[in-house]
């Protein structure tokens, strides 16, 4: 197991993604943020925090959605571009503990990825995101949990109280806990995660409660 986002080279599992399937999530995520009324046939704005090759990225945007994707793997820049020059989609190439600001947003994506944000930059992100997504927004994210191998690494591996507390504001639409022992791109691991399908209330109320979580939740 990797230890630290230094130790962690993303290039050779963004580059074995080409040709799979969008994922899950990103399709519950376009499904369950579906515009109605007034709304339809408007462009609105999404959010894909580690976009990795942008096959979730280009889902959103052939969805209707202006794309804003971030990844700190550089070796995906390259199809980025590619996907920019075809579709609404805007990518940088950054560390997500480095963002302090979002553009404005309907829906927020990260798939397999906020558990590499060091904890001592997580809910500073999360704020941010929470900041980002406008009222009735959707939120579709994956954690990793507690009991996780990678738990113990310099990432953010939460209970599960800890991820139902960053859900207050929130209409919770899917929360799946899940914990086995599986494959990964790296070998066998135990895998301990959360998928969450969320729809923000309101974005003021969101960030209230978020700011007034216990202590033993925000940054260590
Ligand atoms: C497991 S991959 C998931 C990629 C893609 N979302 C998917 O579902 O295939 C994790 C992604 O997060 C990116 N990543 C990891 N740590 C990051 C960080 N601190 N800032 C930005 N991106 C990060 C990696 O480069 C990689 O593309």
């Amino acid at each position: 197991m990797q230890s630290s986002g230094a130790d962690r080279d993303f290039a050779p599992y963004n580059a074995a993604q080409e040709g799979r399937d969008v994922r899950p999530l990103a399709r519950a995520a376009v499904a369950a943020a579906r515009p109605t009324g007034d709304a339809m046939g408007t462009r609105r704005v999404a959010i894909d925090l580690g976009c990795g090759r942008g096959i979730e990225a280009r889902h959103l945007a052939e969805s209707g959605y202006t794309v804003h994707a971030y990844d700190v793997d550089p070796s995906v820049a390259p199809a980025m571009a590619e996907l920019a020059a075809e579709r609404p989609v805007q990518h940088e190439t950054l560390d997500l503990a480095s963002i302090t600001a979002l553009p404005a947003a309907d829906l927020i994506l990260s798939c397999a990825t906020l558990p590499f944000v060091p904890r001592n930059h997580f809910d500073g992100l999360w704020q941010t995101m929470l900041e980002a997504l406008r009222p009735g927004g959707v939120l579709a994210v994956d954690f990793f949990g507690d009991r996780d191998d990678g738990a113990g690494t310099d990432g953010t591996f939460l209970t599960r109280a800890e991820v139902e507390a960053r859900l207050a504001g929130f209409d919770v639409l899917s929360l799946d806990e899940r914990e086995r022992d599986g494959a990964s791109f790296q070998g066998p691991k135990h895998w301990h995660t959360y998928q969450v399908l969320a729809r923000c209330r309101s974005s003021r109320g969101v960030r209230r409660r978020a700011q007034s979580l216990p202590a033993a939740f925000r940054a260590r």
